[in-house]
Protein backbone atom coordinates (compact mmCIF):
# COMPACT_ATOMS: atom_id res chain seq x y z
CA UNK A 1 0.00 0.00 0.00
CA UNK A 2 1.53 3.21 -0.93
CA UNK A 3 2.68 5.63 1.82
CA UNK A 4 2.26 8.59 -0.12
CA UNK A 5 -0.18 10.90 -2.36
CA UNK A 6 0.54 12.78 -4.98
CA UNK A 7 -0.97 16.32 -4.85
CA UNK A 8 -0.77 17.92 -8.74
CA UNK A 9 -1.79 21.45 -9.08
CA UNK A 10 -0.24 24.23 -11.31
CA UNK A 11 1.30 21.58 -13.23
CA UNK A 12 3.65 20.90 -10.38
CA UNK A 13 3.17 17.31 -8.64
CA UNK A 14 3.73 17.13 -4.57
CA UNK A 15 4.74 14.11 -2.40
CA UNK A 16 2.72 14.00 0.62
CA UNK A 17 3.67 11.45 2.92
CA UNK A 18 0.30 8.55 4.05
CA UNK A 19 0.15 7.79 7.98
CA UNK A 20 -0.91 4.77 8.76
CA UNK A 21 -2.46 4.08 12.27
CA UNK A 22 -2.36 1.17 14.35
CA UNK A 23 -5.46 0.30 13.18
CA UNK A 24 -4.98 0.89 9.74
CA UNK A 25 -6.14 4.09 8.77
CA UNK A 26 -4.57 6.54 7.08
CA UNK A 27 -4.24 10.43 6.82
CA UNK A 28 -2.50 12.30 4.64
CA UNK A 29 0.15 13.99 6.60
CA UNK A 30 -0.09 17.86 5.12
CA UNK A 31 2.30 19.72 7.88
CA UNK A 32 4.40 20.81 4.43
CA UNK A 33 1.69 21.74 2.34
CA UNK A 34 1.21 25.44 2.57
CA UNK A 35 5.27 25.72 2.51
CA UNK A 36 5.50 23.99 -0.71
CA UNK A 37 2.33 24.31 -2.73
CA UNK A 38 1.31 27.79 -1.08
CA UNK A 39 -1.65 26.14 -0.41
CA UNK A 40 -4.09 25.20 2.96
CA UNK A 41 -6.95 22.68 2.81
CA UNK A 42 -10.13 23.40 4.20
CA UNK A 43 -12.48 21.10 5.98
CA UNK A 44 -16.06 22.58 7.91
CA UNK A 45 -16.31 20.78 11.13
CA UNK A 46 -13.23 18.94 10.73
CA UNK A 47 -15.02 15.82 9.49
CA UNK A 48 -11.98 14.88 7.19
CA UNK A 49 -9.48 16.57 9.61
CA UNK A 50 -7.32 14.78 12.03
CA UNK A 51 -5.89 17.10 14.86
CA UNK A 52 -3.54 15.20 16.29
CA UNK A 53 -2.43 11.47 16.87
CA UNK A 54 -3.51 9.89 19.60
CA UNK A 55 -3.31 6.95 21.79
CA UNK A 56 -5.81 6.87 24.22
CA UNK A 57 -9.74 5.81 22.54
CA UNK A 58 -10.46 4.49 19.16
CA UNK A 59 -13.51 4.89 17.14
CA UNK A 60 -14.51 2.88 14.11
CA UNK A 61 -17.65 4.72 12.96
CA UNK A 62 -18.82 2.13 9.98
CA UNK A 63 -18.23 -1.01 12.44
CA UNK A 64 -19.50 0.31 15.39
CA UNK A 65 -16.27 -0.02 17.56
CA UNK A 66 -15.04 2.12 20.46
CA UNK A 67 -12.10 0.97 22.75
CA UNK A 68 -10.33 2.70 25.86
CA UNK A 69 -6.78 2.10 25.24
CA UNK A 70 -7.65 -0.99 23.04
CA UNK A 71 -10.29 -2.47 25.28
CA UNK A 72 -13.50 -3.24 24.02
CA UNK A 73 -16.33 -0.80 25.50
CA UNK A 74 -18.31 -3.95 26.01
CA UNK A 75 -15.68 -5.52 28.00
CA UNK A 76 -15.03 -2.72 29.78
CA UNK A 77 -19.04 -1.86 30.57
CA UNK A 78 -19.56 -5.65 31.58
CA UNK A 79 -16.21 -6.26 33.99
CA UNK A 80 -14.77 -2.46 34.96
CA UNK A 81 -16.06 0.33 37.04
CA UNK A 82 -15.67 4.18 35.81
CA UNK A 83 -13.00 4.55 38.41
CA UNK A 84 -10.67 1.56 37.13
CA UNK A 85 -11.23 2.79 33.83
CA UNK A 86 -10.15 6.42 34.33
CA UNK A 87 -6.99 5.30 35.52
CA UNK A 88 -6.93 3.37 32.10
CA UNK A 89 -7.54 6.11 29.97
CA UNK A 90 -4.93 8.84 31.96
CA UNK A 91 -2.04 6.11 32.71
CA UNK A 92 -2.47 4.13 29.65
CA UNK A 93 -3.00 0.40 31.38
CA UNK A 94 -5.35 -1.31 33.96
CA UNK A 95 -4.05 -0.22 37.34
CA UNK A 96 -2.59 -3.23 39.61
CA UNK A 97 -4.19 -3.61 42.92
CA UNK A 98 -1.46 -0.90 44.74
CA UNK A 99 -2.39 1.53 41.80
CA UNK A 100 -6.16 1.45 42.32
CA UNK A 101 -5.74 1.26 46.15
CA UNK A 102 -3.49 4.83 46.17
CA UNK A 103 -5.87 6.16 43.24
CA UNK A 104 -9.09 5.58 45.26
CA UNK A 105 -6.96 7.41 48.57
CA UNK A 106 -6.08 10.23 46.40
CA UNK A 107 -10.25 10.54 45.55
CA UNK A 108 -11.05 10.51 49.29
CA UNK A 109 -7.93 12.95 49.80
CA UNK A 110 -9.71 15.37 47.68
CA UNK A 111 -13.45 15.13 47.93
CA UNK A 112 -14.14 18.01 49.82
CA UNK A 113 -13.96 21.38 48.56
CA UNK A 114 -12.36 24.50 49.89
CA UNK A 115 -14.78 25.67 52.66
CA UNK A 116 -14.87 29.06 51.25
CA UNK A 117 -15.98 27.44 47.72
CA UNK A 118 -19.60 28.08 49.53
CA UNK A 119 -19.40 31.55 49.18
CA UNK A 120 -19.18 31.02 45.19
CA UNK A 121 -22.27 29.04 45.08
CA UNK A 122 -24.36 31.45 47.01
CA UNK A 123 -23.51 33.97 44.23
CA UNK A 124 -25.62 32.20 41.50
CA UNK A 125 -29.30 32.74 41.05
CA UNK A 126 -31.02 29.68 42.24
CA UNK A 127 -31.88 29.18 38.48
CA UNK A 128 -28.42 28.77 37.29
CA UNK A 129 -27.81 26.25 34.78
CA UNK A 130 -25.77 23.55 36.84
CA UNK A 131 -23.18 23.58 33.58
CA UNK A 132 -22.92 27.20 34.01
CA UNK A 133 -21.60 26.71 37.42
CA UNK A 134 -20.04 23.59 36.71
CA UNK A 135 -17.54 25.10 34.25
CA UNK A 136 -17.81 28.57 36.56
CA UNK A 137 -16.25 25.87 40.09
CA UNK A 138 -13.87 24.09 38.33
CA UNK A 139 -11.95 26.92 37.72
CA UNK A 140 -12.33 28.46 41.01
CA UNK A 141 -11.37 25.32 42.60
CA UNK A 142 -7.93 25.69 40.59
CA UNK A 143 -7.62 28.83 42.47
CA UNK A 144 -7.21 27.32 45.91
CA UNK A 145 -4.06 25.46 45.69
CA UNK A 146 -1.40 27.56 43.73
CA UNK A 147 0.30 25.10 41.99
CA UNK A 148 -2.86 23.82 39.86
CA UNK A 149 -2.20 27.24 37.82
CA UNK A 150 0.82 27.10 37.64
CA UNK A 151 3.17 25.75 34.83
CA UNK A 152 2.02 21.64 33.80
CA UNK A 153 4.58 19.72 36.35
CA UNK A 154 4.45 15.74 35.22
CA UNK A 155 5.33 14.97 39.27
CA UNK A 156 2.18 16.40 40.69
CA UNK A 157 -0.15 15.22 37.41
CA UNK A 158 -1.66 12.29 39.67
CA UNK A 159 -2.69 14.29 42.59
CA UNK A 160 -3.94 17.05 40.13
CA UNK A 161 -6.13 14.74 37.87
CA UNK A 162 -7.02 12.73 41.22
CA UNK A 163 -7.92 16.19 42.55
CA UNK A 164 -9.89 17.40 39.53
CA UNK A 165 -11.76 13.91 38.79
CA UNK A 166 -12.98 13.52 43.05
CA UNK A 167 -14.28 17.61 43.04
CA UNK A 168 -16.03 17.89 39.95
CA UNK A 169 -18.12 15.12 41.54
CA UNK A 170 -18.71 17.14 44.70
CA UNK A 171 -18.99 20.46 42.68
CA UNK A 172 -21.89 18.64 40.63
CA UNK A 173 -23.72 17.65 43.90
CA UNK A 174 -23.39 20.91 46.11
CA UNK A 175 -24.68 22.87 42.40
CA UNK A 176 -27.66 20.87 42.47
CA UNK A 177 -28.37 21.27 46.32
CA UNK A 178 -28.09 24.73 45.86
CA UNK A 179 -30.33 25.08 42.64
CA UNK A 180 -32.95 23.38 45.29
CA UNK A 181 -32.06 25.47 48.15
CA UNK A 182 -31.36 22.07 50.10
CA UNK A 183 -28.48 22.75 52.92
CA UNK A 184 -25.18 20.88 51.43
CA UNK A 185 -24.33 17.45 52.24
CA UNK A 186 -20.90 16.40 52.82
CA UNK A 187 -18.88 13.18 50.95
CA UNK A 188 -18.45 10.19 53.24
CA UNK A 189 -14.61 8.82 53.34
CA UNK A 190 -16.06 5.06 53.36
CA UNK A 191 -18.42 5.37 50.49
CA UNK A 192 -16.62 4.85 46.44
CA UNK A 193 -17.10 7.52 44.11
CA UNK A 194 -20.26 6.87 42.62
CA UNK A 195 -22.34 6.03 45.87
CA UNK A 196 -20.71 9.49 47.07
CA UNK A 197 -21.89 11.17 44.57
CA UNK A 198 -25.80 9.69 45.10
CA UNK A 199 -25.24 10.10 48.76
CA UNK A 200 -24.09 14.23 47.94
CA UNK A 201 -27.12 14.50 45.91
CA UNK A 202 -29.83 13.15 48.01
CA UNK A 203 -28.85 12.47 51.57
CA UNK A 204 -30.51 14.54 53.90
CA UNK A 205 -28.46 16.04 56.98
CA UNK A 206 -31.01 13.86 59.12
CA UNK A 207 -31.16 11.05 57.25
CA UNK A 208 -28.82 9.36 54.72
CA UNK A 209 -29.67 7.81 51.25
CA UNK A 210 -30.67 4.38 51.27
CA UNK A 211 -27.94 3.73 48.55
CA UNK A 212 -29.38 0.80 46.35
CA UNK A 213 -26.99 -1.14 44.84
CA UNK A 214 -28.57 -1.38 41.79
CA UNK A 215 -29.12 2.34 41.26
CA UNK A 216 -24.92 2.82 42.02
CA UNK A 217 -24.06 0.32 39.35
CA UNK A 218 -26.34 1.65 36.97
CA UNK A 219 -25.26 5.41 37.35
CA UNK A 220 -21.24 3.86 37.37
CA UNK A 221 -22.07 2.74 33.89
CA UNK A 222 -23.34 5.74 32.92
CA UNK A 223 -20.18 7.44 34.00
CA UNK A 224 -17.68 4.25 32.63
CA UNK A 225 -19.64 4.87 29.06
CA UNK A 226 -18.73 8.46 28.49
CA UNK A 227 -15.17 8.35 29.57
CA UNK A 228 -13.85 9.60 26.32
CA UNK A 229 -14.55 8.97 22.75
CA UNK A 230 -11.38 10.40 20.77
CA UNK A 231 -12.10 13.93 19.28
CA UNK A 232 -15.11 14.88 19.94
CA UNK A 233 -16.52 18.75 20.39
CA UNK A 234 -15.13 19.36 24.14
CA UNK A 235 -12.42 17.15 23.88
CA UNK A 236 -10.91 18.93 20.57
CA UNK A 237 -11.82 21.98 23.18
CA UNK A 238 -9.87 20.88 26.06
CA UNK A 239 -7.08 20.21 23.58
CA UNK A 240 -7.00 23.44 21.55
CA UNK A 241 -6.86 25.06 25.11
CA UNK A 242 -4.18 22.98 27.11
CA UNK A 243 -1.86 23.22 23.56
CA UNK A 244 -1.24 26.83 24.74
CA UNK A 245 0.00 25.27 27.98
CA UNK A 246 -3.13 26.33 29.98
CA UNK A 247 -3.78 24.63 33.10
CA UNK A 248 -5.28 21.43 33.65
CA UNK A 249 -8.61 22.93 35.37
CA UNK A 250 -8.44 26.13 33.02
CA UNK A 251 -8.51 23.82 30.04
CA UNK A 252 -11.46 20.95 31.05
CA UNK A 253 -13.63 23.89 32.37
CA UNK A 254 -13.33 25.07 28.33
CA UNK A 255 -14.48 21.25 27.48
CA UNK A 256 -17.58 22.01 30.28
CA UNK A 257 -18.81 24.94 28.16
CA UNK A 258 -17.76 22.71 25.02
CA UNK A 259 -20.12 19.86 26.06
CA UNK A 260 -23.05 22.45 27.03
CA UNK A 261 -24.14 22.43 23.08
CA UNK A 262 -27.60 21.04 22.38
CA UNK A 263 -25.48 18.96 19.17
CA UNK A 264 -23.00 17.54 21.65
CA UNK A 265 -23.39 16.85 25.81
CA UNK A 266 -26.72 18.73 25.67
CA UNK A 267 -28.42 16.37 23.76
CA UNK A 268 -29.37 13.69 26.58
CA UNK A 269 -31.55 16.86 28.11
CA UNK A 270 -33.09 17.69 24.77
CA UNK A 271 -33.96 14.03 24.07
CA UNK A 272 -35.58 13.92 27.43
CA UNK A 273 -37.44 17.09 26.32
CA UNK A 274 -38.30 15.51 22.90
CA UNK A 275 -39.87 12.79 24.73
CA UNK A 276 -41.68 14.52 27.24
CA UNK A 277 -43.14 17.08 24.02
CA UNK A 278 -44.02 13.78 22.44
CA UNK A 279 -46.12 12.24 24.96
CA UNK A 280 -47.59 15.24 25.88
CA UNK A 281 -48.93 15.93 22.18
CA UNK A 282 -50.61 12.41 22.63
CA UNK A 283 -48.39 11.19 19.57
CA UNK A 284 -47.04 7.72 19.70
CA UNK A 285 -43.66 9.22 17.71
CA UNK A 286 -44.66 8.88 14.34
CA UNK A 287 -45.70 12.68 13.93
CA UNK A 288 -42.75 13.35 15.28
CA UNK A 289 -40.42 11.27 12.74
CA UNK A 290 -42.30 12.69 9.81
CA UNK A 291 -41.28 16.30 11.57
CA UNK A 292 -37.63 15.17 11.92
CA UNK A 293 -37.39 14.68 8.39
CA UNK A 294 -38.48 17.92 7.04
CA UNK A 295 -34.83 18.84 8.05
CA UNK A 296 -35.41 22.05 9.03
CA UNK A 297 -34.00 21.40 12.67
CA UNK A 298 -37.25 22.40 14.39
CA UNK A 299 -37.82 18.79 15.22
CA UNK A 300 -34.37 17.23 15.20
CA UNK A 301 -34.77 13.45 16.31
CA UNK A 302 -32.03 14.50 19.25
CA UNK A 303 -30.19 11.89 20.50
CA UNK A 304 -29.98 10.16 17.07
CA UNK A 305 -26.86 10.68 13.84
CA UNK A 306 -23.09 11.27 14.82
CA UNK A 307 -20.51 12.36 13.04
CA UNK A 308 -18.61 9.44 13.43
CA UNK A 309 -20.71 6.33 14.04
CA UNK A 310 -22.65 5.56 10.66
CA UNK A 311 -23.93 2.32 12.28
CA UNK A 312 -25.38 1.78 15.93
CA UNK A 313 -23.27 4.04 18.42
CA UNK A 314 -21.72 0.51 20.85
CA UNK A 315 -22.41 2.96 23.94
CA UNK A 316 -26.87 3.24 23.07
CA UNK A 317 -26.69 -0.68 22.74
CA UNK A 318 -25.08 -1.29 26.26
CA UNK A 319 -27.64 1.87 27.72
CA UNK A 320 -30.61 0.65 25.85
CA UNK A 321 -30.08 -2.70 27.35
CA UNK A 322 -29.42 -1.47 31.28
CA UNK A 323 -32.54 0.68 30.84
CA UNK A 324 -35.16 -1.97 31.01
CA UNK A 325 -32.64 -3.79 33.85
CA UNK A 326 -32.13 -1.04 35.79
CA UNK A 327 -35.82 0.13 35.77
CA UNK A 328 -36.95 -3.24 36.59
CA UNK A 329 -34.31 -3.81 39.73
CA UNK A 330 -35.93 -0.07 40.77
CA UNK A 331 -39.24 -1.06 39.87
CA UNK A 332 -40.11 1.48 37.57
CA UNK A 333 -42.04 1.49 34.51
CA UNK A 334 -41.51 5.03 32.30
CA UNK A 335 -43.41 5.54 29.48
CA UNK A 336 -41.13 7.65 27.43
CA UNK A 337 -39.02 4.55 27.62
CA UNK A 338 -41.30 2.99 25.14
CA UNK A 339 -41.86 6.36 23.39
CA UNK A 340 -37.88 6.09 22.80
CA UNK A 341 -38.23 2.59 21.39
CA UNK A 342 -41.11 3.55 19.18
CA UNK A 343 -39.35 6.20 17.91
CA UNK A 344 -35.88 3.94 17.22
CA UNK A 345 -38.34 1.39 15.77
CA UNK A 346 -39.91 3.74 13.19
CA UNK A 347 -36.45 5.48 12.31
CA UNK A 348 -34.86 2.20 11.61
CA UNK A 349 -37.36 1.64 9.09
CA UNK A 350 -37.05 4.65 7.05
CA UNK A 351 -35.25 5.54 4.70
CA UNK A 352 -34.50 9.10 5.36
CA UNK A 353 -32.34 8.32 8.45
CA UNK A 354 -30.99 4.79 6.86
CA UNK A 355 -30.06 6.91 3.71
CA UNK A 356 -28.56 9.42 6.33
CA UNK A 357 -27.02 6.70 8.30
CA UNK A 358 -28.93 8.38 11.66
CA UNK A 359 -28.95 5.45 14.42
CA UNK A 360 -29.31 6.29 18.05
CA UNK A 361 -26.24 7.59 19.83
CA UNK A 362 -25.45 7.64 23.57
CA UNK A 363 -27.82 10.19 24.72
CA UNK A 364 -30.83 8.62 23.58
CA UNK A 365 -30.99 6.46 26.14
CA UNK A 366 -29.01 7.42 29.03
CA UNK A 367 -31.91 10.32 30.25
CA UNK A 368 -33.92 7.66 31.01
CA UNK A 369 -32.06 5.44 33.79
CA UNK A 370 -30.94 9.17 34.99
CA UNK A 371 -34.54 9.85 35.41
CA UNK A 372 -35.46 6.46 36.50
CA UNK A 373 -32.24 7.54 39.37
CA UNK A 374 -34.21 10.64 40.49
CA UNK A 375 -31.79 13.11 38.74
CA UNK A 376 -33.30 16.24 36.78
CA UNK A 377 -32.99 16.91 33.54
CA UNK A 378 -30.88 19.48 33.94
CA UNK A 379 -28.25 18.01 35.34
CA UNK A 380 -28.32 15.20 32.68
CA UNK A 381 -25.33 17.21 30.52
CA UNK A 382 -22.88 17.63 34.01
CA UNK A 383 -23.45 13.71 34.33
CA UNK A 384 -21.88 13.68 31.16
CA UNK A 385 -19.17 16.06 32.07
CA UNK A 386 -18.43 14.10 35.27
CA UNK A 387 -17.83 10.84 32.69
CA UNK A 388 -16.20 12.61 30.50
CA UNK A 389 -13.47 14.14 33.17
CA UNK A 390 -10.87 11.39 32.74
CA UNK A 391 -10.56 11.26 28.97
CA UNK A 392 -10.52 15.09 28.72
CA UNK A 393 -8.00 14.66 31.61
CA UNK A 394 -6.09 12.19 29.60
CA UNK A 395 -6.28 14.42 26.38
CA UNK A 396 -4.64 17.24 28.22
CA UNK A 397 -2.06 15.14 29.54
CA UNK A 398 -1.63 13.83 25.57
CA UNK A 399 -0.63 17.31 24.79
CA UNK A 400 1.51 18.25 27.73
CA UNK A 401 3.77 15.42 27.15
CA UNK A 402 4.24 16.08 23.43
CA UNK A 403 7.91 16.74 23.05
CA UNK A 404 6.67 19.35 20.54
CA UNK A 405 4.07 20.98 22.35
CA UNK A 406 2.68 22.97 19.39
CA UNK A 407 -0.18 25.55 19.49
CA UNK A 408 -3.09 24.50 17.88
CA UNK A 409 -3.62 27.42 15.59
CA UNK A 410 -5.63 26.10 12.26
CA UNK A 411 -6.00 28.60 9.34
CA UNK A 412 -9.02 29.66 7.09
CA UNK A 413 -10.10 31.11 3.62
CA UNK A 414 -11.10 34.62 3.93
CA UNK A 415 -14.49 35.28 2.27
CA UNK A 416 -14.65 39.19 3.53
CA UNK A 417 -13.92 42.70 1.92
CA UNK A 418 -10.70 43.32 0.12
CA UNK A 419 -8.41 46.65 1.37
CA UNK A 420 -10.36 49.74 1.43
CA UNK A 421 -9.75 52.46 3.36
CA UNK A 422 -11.01 54.80 6.20
CA UNK A 423 -14.24 56.80 5.59
CA UNK A 424 -14.43 59.90 7.70
CA UNK A 425 -17.46 59.88 9.89
CA UNK A 426 -18.96 63.00 8.32
CA UNK A 427 -18.92 61.24 4.73
CA UNK A 428 -20.47 57.76 5.29
CA UNK A 429 -23.91 57.28 3.54
C1 LIG B 1 -22.44 13.39 21.21
O1 LIG B 1 -18.38 13.53 18.46
C2 LIG B 1 -18.65 12.74 19.44
O2 LIG B 1 -18.01 11.73 19.61
C3 LIG B 1 -19.81 13.18 20.32
C4 LIG B 1 -20.24 12.20 21.38
C5 LIG B 1 -19.18 12.01 22.45
O3 LIG B 1 -19.21 10.95 23.10
O4 LIG B 1 -18.41 12.98 22.69
O5 LIG B 1 -20.56 10.95 20.79
C6 LIG B 1 -21.48 12.72 22.12
O6 LIG B 1 -22.37 14.57 21.03
C7 LIG B 1 -23.46 12.55 20.47
C8 LIG B 1 -24.34 13.40 19.50
C9 LIG B 1 -25.42 14.09 20.33
N1 LIG B 1 -26.21 15.01 19.50
C10 LIG B 1 -27.47 14.76 19.11
O7 LIG B 1 -28.05 13.71 19.35
C11 LIG B 1 -28.15 15.90 18.35
C12 LIG B 1 -28.89 15.34 17.14
N2 LIG B 1 -27.90 14.87 16.15
C13 LIG B 1 -27.45 15.81 15.21
O8 LIG B 1 -27.66 17.16 15.37
C14 LIG B 1 -26.32 15.36 14.30
O9 LIG B 1 -26.56 14.05 13.94
C15 LIG B 1 -24.91 15.48 14.85
C16 LIG B 1 -24.63 16.86 15.32
C17 LIG B 1 -24.70 14.52 15.98
C18 LIG B 1 -23.94 15.13 13.73
O10 LIG B 1 -24.10 16.09 12.78
P1 LIG B 1 -23.27 16.09 11.40
O11 LIG B 1 -22.33 14.94 11.35
O12 LIG B 1 -22.71 17.46 11.22
O13 LIG B 1 -24.38 15.75 10.35
P2 LIG B 1 -25.27 16.82 9.63
O14 LIG B 1 -25.84 17.79 10.63
O15 LIG B 1 -24.49 17.36 8.48
O16 LIG B 1 -26.49 15.91 9.10
C19 LIG B 1 -26.37 15.16 7.90
C20 LIG B 1 -27.81 14.98 7.42
C21 LIG B 1 -28.58 16.32 7.29
O17 LIG B 1 -29.61 16.12 6.32
P3 LIG B 1 -29.34 16.62 4.78
O18 LIG B 1 -28.87 18.05 4.86
O19 LIG B 1 -28.29 15.66 4.23
O20 LIG B 1 -30.69 16.46 4.12
O21 LIG B 1 -28.56 14.24 8.41
C22 LIG B 1 -29.61 15.06 8.93
C23 LIG B 1 -29.24 16.49 8.62
O22 LIG B 1 -30.42 17.30 8.55
N3 LIG B 1 -29.62 14.80 10.37
C24 LIG B 1 -30.72 14.66 11.11
C25 LIG B 1 -30.26 14.36 12.41
N4 LIG B 1 -28.91 14.36 12.44
C26 LIG B 1 -28.51 14.64 11.17
N5 LIG B 1 -32.03 14.74 10.78
C27 LIG B 1 -32.91 14.53 11.79
N6 LIG B 1 -32.54 14.23 13.08
C28 LIG B 1 -31.23 14.14 13.42
N7 LIG B 1 -30.85 13.87 14.69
Amino acid sequence: MSDSATLRFNNKETQLPVLTGSEGERGINIEKLRSQTGLITYDDGFGNTGSCASAITFIDGERGILRYRGYPIEELAEKSSFIEVAWLLIHGELPTEAQLRGFSGLLTEFQVLHEDMKYHFEGFPPNAHPMAILSSMINASGCYVRELTGPYDPRKFERHSARLISQVRTIAAFAYRKSRGLPIIYPKPEYKYTANFLHMMFSMPYADLDLDAAAVEALDQIFLLHADHEQNCSTSTVRMVASSRANLFASTAAGVCALWGPLHGGANQAVLEMLEKIRAAGDDGSRFIEAAKSGDGSHRLMGFGHRVYKNYDPRARIIRERCEAVLARIHRSDPLLDIAKKLEETALKDDYFLQRKLYPNVDFYSGIIMRALNIPVEMFTVMFAIGRMPGWIANFREVMDDPKGKIYRPRQIYTGSTERHYIPLGERK
